[in-house]
């Protein structure tokens, strides 16, 4: 199993990271375009391999795609972060241009590869991907409802003093202050969540989830990068161990929710061939108008892609 990550940054390097150390595949490759950080944070990478135990080698290259062909999967996370007070969706005039060229790179040399994309604004960089690679939307999609969900499940743990492995939950939507948490599909080991805690305490959470990006840039100066390094990892290892997990992955939607010719949050079944199916839960009328609102908010960053006339 090859894996390829462009973007040897804080989420890039993190995500390759967690894939050798959880040794979900035998060989990385780390792609920048700033010479020497991937071959230097591989390098890094490679050198902690004796302290804690694992296999899989690490590469790093300098925007060399040869080194990347027949990677199975390909991560993408090239392009610029969010500072202070700018939204996700501030990235796109030089987000969609890095995306669509490093997708014509990967798929020059990995026809076949699976691409996860990172970098943001999520779903309109995903929809951008899709559009370069021309691949089946079944093998472009892109990580943001893993990273958002483990916010959610991170609060309602501290809130209700239990682990976080035991808290399930679903969100939709786009990666942004529309996402869609549901408490309804929320439980603590089985337990509806709503049994547990009350609600003027859960709907804070839910606030505090839909601009949990924000708190963190807020924090730092820059995104985030251990979740979503880790939680893109995850979605590899899903795929290349064919765990068949169920993920929310911002998917392209041909009818399922009532949205068509859309790249949106929806749960699927990850696995071998990218996503395998992607599953439709019922949604109460409320639940349906928050998605919908979502949608318009995704599409309305799509009306900029088209008007940069980059396809
Ligand atoms: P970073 O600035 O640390 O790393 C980005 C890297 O991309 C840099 O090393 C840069 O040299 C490289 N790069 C730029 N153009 C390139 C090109 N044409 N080819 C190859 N590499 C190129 O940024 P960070 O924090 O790693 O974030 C990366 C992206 O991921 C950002 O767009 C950020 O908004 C997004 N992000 C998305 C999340 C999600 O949930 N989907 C979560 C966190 C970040
Ligand atoms: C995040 O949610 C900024 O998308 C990035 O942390």
């Amino acid at each position: 199993m090859k894996v390829t990550v462009v973007g040897a940054g804080n989420v890039g390097a993190t995500c390759a990271n967690v894939i050798a150390e959880r040794e979900m595949a035998n060989e990385v490759i780390l792609l920048d375009i700033k010479e020497g950080v991937a071959e230097g944070k591989s390098l890094d990478i490679w050198q902690t391999a004796p302290v804690l135990g694992y296999d899989t080698r690490t590469v790093g290259v300098t925007n060399d795609y040869s080194r990347t062909a027949g990677s199975d999967i390909v991560v993408i996370t090239s392009g610029l972060p969010r500072k202070p007070g700018m939204s996700r969706d501030d990235l796109i005039a030089i987000n969609a241009g890095i995306v669509k060229q490093v997708t014509e790179n990967i798929v020059q040399h990995s026809p076949e590869a699976i691409i996860i994309v990172v970098s943001n604004p999520l779903d309109v960089m995903t929809y951008t991907a899709y559009l370069a690679a021309k691949a089946p939307s079944t093998k472009v999609f892109g990580m943001a409802g893993i990273l958002d969900t483990a916010r959610y499940r991170a609060f309602l743990a501290e809130a209700l003093d239990v682990s976080p492995k035991d808290i399930q939950a679903l969100l939709m939507g786009g990666h942004g202050d529309t996402m869609v948490p549901l408490p309804r599909y929320t439980t603590v080991a089985g337990i509806p969540v709503t049994e547990l805690i009350d609600k003027p305490t859960l709907d804070a959470i839910i606030e505090r989830t839909k601009n949990g990006g924000g708190e963190l840039v807020k924090l730092m100066g820059t995104s985030a990068w251990y979740a979503p390094g880790a939680a893109a990892a995850q979605m590899v290892e899903a795929i290349a161990k064919d765990q068949r997990r169920v993920f929310p992955v911002c998917t392209w939607l041909q009818g399922e929710y009532g949205l068509e010719n859309i790249y949106l949050g929806v749960p699927v079944i990850l696995g071998k061939n990218g996503i395998e199916r992607i599953i439709e839960v019922e949604l109460n009328a409320e639940e349906e108008a928050l998605l919908h609102e979502s949608a318009k908010a995704v599409r309305s960053v799509m009306d900029v892609l088209d008007d940069m006339k980059l396809f």
